[in-house]
């Protein structure tokens, strides 16, 4: 049973035993209103509602997708063989961050992009965000503090992060394109930052309104860790308690706790129904681009520095990602080394 951690009554063991076996909580107490995250949805399917020629130009290739409008079919997941996601997707940084940062990582740093006449669409949009981060920085403070490390190690790491907040929108399958194999609404795969905040989607009907899942296989699953009686994990589908949303742990905080806490792999499956769609939000956390990722000295044996090793830096290791998910271009890794070569050629000369 994937536990619940309530922000207003801490349960320590709660809170390890779900970042370390199921790696994700089920968190009480966020006070997020449902009627925020409603009325923000409808904002976000007016957006993607507007003529594609205008999504266009809130879109940026030149920045990674990592502000404005990501086009469907452009993220690819890392182990799902090339197969681009069938979704749309905004992405938007509600929090500060650190300005001196742009001119390392222009494109994770740039300036938030939006659309024209959407006041409403980005006010909601940013207050979802922040409290998501707020509840994030809640959990991880709560998280070094049972795993006995300190309790601001985690959050004073993430300060002026590259932190981001995402709207989905799963796209309705036509009828030749259900039960294909090949489209995909989510691949299974972790997220490669430090810890993400879901406060739940929604389904639609094929008429556009609000309805429940159309059949039971449809939405998110979580992967568990791997036991004796399931040596692949169990597949658990990823809906909270009434009144709860989800947090789930990151590739970056599986690496920091050398495999103590789990990066929990997660797929979004269509409906096996043609004209259904989905929205959905998710806050990333991460660690601030300057942080070196290798597991803290707790957590450090000859095992783990092999399973984790060599450390990078968390903007590096974001850039590298963004390649491989398909959002950066391979080119972008050229960056990795000493690139001035040419400086010599005049004075050799
Ligand atoms: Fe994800």
């Amino acid at each position: 049973m994937i536990p619940v951690f309530d922000l207003d009554a801490p349960d320590p063991e709660a809170l390890l035993q779900g970042f370390g076996q199921y790696g994700l909580l089920y968190v009480r107490g966020h006070r997020i209103a449902p009627d925020l995250l409603s009325s923000f949805y409808d904002e976000y399917l007016k957006v993607t509602a507007r003529p594609e020629e205008e999504k266009q130009t809130w879109s940026g290739a030149d920045i990674w997708y990592q502000r404005g409008w990501t086009p469907p079919n452009t993220e690819t997941a890392v182990i799902a063989g090339g197969q681009p996601d069938f979704k749309e997707c905004y992405f938007a940084a509600p929090v500060q961050v650190d300005p001196e940062m742009r001119h390392l990582y222009p494109e994770v740093y740039a300036d938030n992009r939006w659309p024209r006449n959407s006041d409403v669409f980005r006010e909601k949009y940013l207050a979802l965000g922040k409290r998501l981060h707020e509840v994030g920085l809640a959990l991880l403070d709560s998280c070094a503090d049972a795993l006995g490390i300190g309790r601001r190690v985690f959050v004073t790491g993430t300060s002026g992060g590259p932190h981001v907040t995402r709207a989905l929108k799963y796209l309705p399958l036509s009828a030749e394109q259900v039960n294909q194999d090949h489209i995909v609404w989510g691949e299974e795969h972790t997220d490669f930052n430090l810890l993400t905040l879901l406060p739940g989607g929604r389904f639609f009907d094929p008429a556009g309104a609000p309805c429940a899942r159309p059949d039971p296989d449809a939405g998110l699953y979580l992967r568990t860790r791997p036991s004796d009686a399931h040596p692949r994990g169990e597949l658990v589908y990823g809906r909270p308690p009434e009144g709860c949303i989800v947090a789930q742990v990151g590739q970056q905080l599986e690496i920091l706790t050398g495999g103590d806490l789990l990066a929990t792999p997660h797929v979004i499956t269509a409906p096996k129904q043609p004209g259904y769609s989905r929205t959905s939000m998710a806050h990333f956390i991460h660690l601030h681009s300057e942080e070196r990722l290798l597991p803290l000295s707790k957590f450090r044996s000859e095992e783990t520095l092999k399973s984790y090793g060599p450390p990078v830096l968390a903007g590096t290791y974001g850039m590298k990602t963004l390649v491989d998910i398909g959002l950066a271009p391979r080119e972008a890794l050229e960056k990795l080394g000493y690139r001035n070569y040419g400086h010599v050629g005049p004075v050799r000369d």
